[in-house]
């Protein structure tokens, strides 16, 4: 990953949402920032380039995010947000909080929605307030550059910045079609669940809960003569 490149002071706000992967930008009719209420706050950079090419791959274990669909409105999490990998896949909406940075750095009205992808090392040996951003306990994104755009005006800035967490994924558990029975998976690592259950040659479907409690089931969304590598999509999301 590249070094963060900006280090001025901006100011953002961060809500979070679990509609996942396709979430529009919006730009909301009012020139100020968007109420406060439930937004918590945050700082955020951004890294990786004007075509986000160096946030390909990523600690969550996404591999291409052009291929997988998250484009460039991708960040990562420090080690407050990461929660060892249980925010991989999880939505930010944040928007620059004109309040407690230099309206001159903020883009009014304005959010951007991002997916959690990355996880943003501590560096212990640069001060939480330069440089070490994703020192604990700091809860900060370093955004992919196209995704900090939306909301910040480029000449500087770390920024100050509020977000509200809910629905990462808690459990999930995977079902033959010749089987009743759920088959609990382990997270191997970021949003990489895996199973030892013998599931070559079979129909699959996975129930997913999230931290909210909320369950969906998709059923039968791996076809029998599925391999290793291969990706499926699906329409369901989570509310
Ligand atoms: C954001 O960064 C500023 C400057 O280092 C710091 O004072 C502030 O506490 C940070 N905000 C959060 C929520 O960590």
């Amino acid at each position: 990953m590249a070094p963060a490149r900006v280090l001025a002071a901006l100011s953002l706000a961060v809500a979070c949402m679990l509609t996942a992967a396709a979430a529009d930008d919006t730009t909301s009719s009012s020139s100020s920032s968007p109420a406060p209420t439930g937004w918590l706050k945050a700082n955020a950079t951004f890294y990786g380039g004007a075509d986000a090419s160096d946030t390909m791959g990523g600690a969550c274990g996404y591999g291409n995010l052009y291929s997988q669909g998250y484009g460039t409105r991708t960040a990562a999490l420090s080690t407050a947000l990461f929660n060892d990998g249980a925010s991989c896949g999880q939505c930010y909406k944040i928007a620059c909080d004109r309040k407690r940075a230099n309206p001159m750095f903020c883009k009014p009205g304005v959010t951007v929605t991002v997916t959690a992808t990355n996880f943003c090392p501590p560096n212990y040996a640069l001060p939480g307030n330069n440089g070490g951003w994703c020192n604990p306990p700091r809860p900060h994104f370093d955004m992919a550059q196209p995704a900090w755009e939306k909301i910040g005006v480029y000449s500087g800035g770390i920024i100050p910045s509020c977000t509200k967490g809910a629905g990462s994924i808690k459990s999930m558990d995977v079902k033959t079609s010749n089987s009743n029975s759920w088959i609990p998976m382990a997270r191997n690592w970021g949003a990489n669940w895996h199973s030892l259950a013998y599931l070559t040659g079979q129909m699959l479907s996975f129930r997913l809960t999230d931290t909210d409690g909320q369950t969906i089931e998709f059923t039968n969304v791996v076809p029998q003569g599925w391999k290793f590598g291969q990706t499926f999509a699906s329409k369901l999301q989570f509310k």
